[in-house]
């Protein structure tokens, strides 16, 4: 009989992909199904982009590339940030540079702060390398965010690394300077932690964007930058994510990384090198794009009876409150008890599919993607409505 390993064992397929995977199998079976579960842009890869792979293809480009990341690339993403190439490692998507911090870094017991809302991978990855995740609850109250008095109460001499995403998956929060540095102001008083700041949604943000790095400068030397080509050049399947930190964590990360997956694809570390330095003429046109739909979405939810839904800084998600419509019947007679419950319920009935918050440690509350076509976005909405009108007050 196999045996999972306990490193393993517990770690579930994500609430996201179960239910993106059982809405396309509803789908399959004949029912009018719509996703707006998947966080991912729905444009394409820039033509620019897919001409470089295809000239670094032909240029034979196509053997093992440096573990740490191609010269090119590693100076690119150096240059952004006003490093060097040797803070820099290229991995194989932003979630790779995750694991390879985690598994270099931590050892059973540490523990790892994370704001919740949160992405959920992080939980998992932490877990899966022998750390503890200590999630801190962000509520609407501070819209979505973590206080310094919440910080401080979280550390102890077990924590490691404070972990933030801002704009953030779920909520789409975004910290400004001033709150950055707030937290700052409570970190420089404990030298063990360390900051990770996953910044993949730095593109598409709404009100100015600050990096922890340029906010935080005094922390350089225990922040690691996370970031990558998916989501502000739509480039999910491409795979390219890379970590900016001190050299000496990027050397221990490197060793990780070379052996697992070696250096990433070769092929997209080209692409990636033309999205960084060629026509960048698509960020803002898109980031546009985002914020019409994001006004669309949040109007369109907050007239639905108890479904309220804050307007978001950044990233492609709403994370609207459903806390509402908990304790009412479906047509069929089900008390609905939870974010979970109204999630398939809402699937059941209207055919469509948002991941519950509890998925990312905040239950009370669902997500929907607005990275889908307005159509869909507005369709979606109408059957959130239709759902919500169905149900009886008890
Ligand atoms: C907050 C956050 N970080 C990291 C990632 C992973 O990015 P990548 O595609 O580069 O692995 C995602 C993808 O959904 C994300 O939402």
């Amino acid at each position: 009989m196999l045996k999972i390993s306990e490193r393993i064992d517990g770690i579930a397929l994500s609430e996201i992909v179960a239910i993106s995977e059982g809405a396309a199998r509803m789908r399959a079976q004949g029912h009018d199904v719509l996703a707006l579960s998947t966080g991912e842009p729905d444009f394409p890869t820039p033509a620019h982009v897919c001409a470089a792979a295809f000239e670094a293809m032909k240029a034979g480009q196509t053997r093992y590339p440096p573990t740490a990341g191609t010269t090119e690339l590693r100076q690119a993403v150096a240059d952004g940030a006003g490093v060097k190439a040797g803070n820099v490692i290229v991995s194989t998507g932003a979630k790779q540079v995750l694991a390879n911090v985690f598994l270099a870094t931590l050892n059973p017991g540490d523990e790892v702060i994370v704001p919740a809302p949160y992405w959920t991978s992080y939980s998992d990855i932490i877990s899966m390398s022998g750390g503890k995740t200590v999630l801190l609850r962000c509520g609407a109250e501070t819209g979505f965010k973590m206080t310094p008095e919440q910080l401080e109460a979280a550390i102890t001499p077990r924590t490691r690394w404070l972990l933030l995403n801002s704009p953030s998956n779920p909520s789409g929060a975004v910290y400004s300077a001033d709150e950055l540095a707030a937290l700052a102001a409570v970190l420089v008083r404990f030298p063990q932690v360390w900051i990770a700041s996953d910044e993949i949604y730095d593109l598409i943000c709404y009100s100015p964007f600050v990096s922890f790095a340029q906010a935080c400068p005094a922390l350089a030397d225990r922040t690691l930058t996370i970031n990558g080509v998916s989501k502000a050049h739509a480039m999910t399947g491409w795979r390219i994510g890379w970590g900016i930190g001190p050299a000496e964590l990027i050397k221990a990360m490197i060793a990780v990384q070379g052996q697992i997956t070696s250096g990433a694809c070769s092929i997209a570390q080209a692409a990636a090198v033309a999205a960084l330095t060629g026509d960048q003429s698509h960020i803002a046109s898109r980031a546009a794009e985002f914020r019409a739909r994001r006004d669309t979405v949040v109007s369109a939810l907050n007239e639905i009876p108890g479904i309220t839904c804050a307007a978001p800084d950044g990233a492609f998600y709403v994370f609207p409150s459903c806390h509402g419509v908990l304790g009412q019947k479906t047509p069929d007679g089900r008390l609905l008890e939870s974010d979970a419950d109204f999630c398939a319920y809402v699937l059941a009935f209207t055919g469509l599919a948002i991941v519950p918050g509890r998925a990312f440690g905040l239950p009370g509350h669902f997500r929907l993607s607005y990275a889908y076509a307005l159509r869909d976005l507005q369709d979606g909405c109408l059957r959130l409505n239709r759902a919500v009108a169905a149900l009886n007050v008890c």
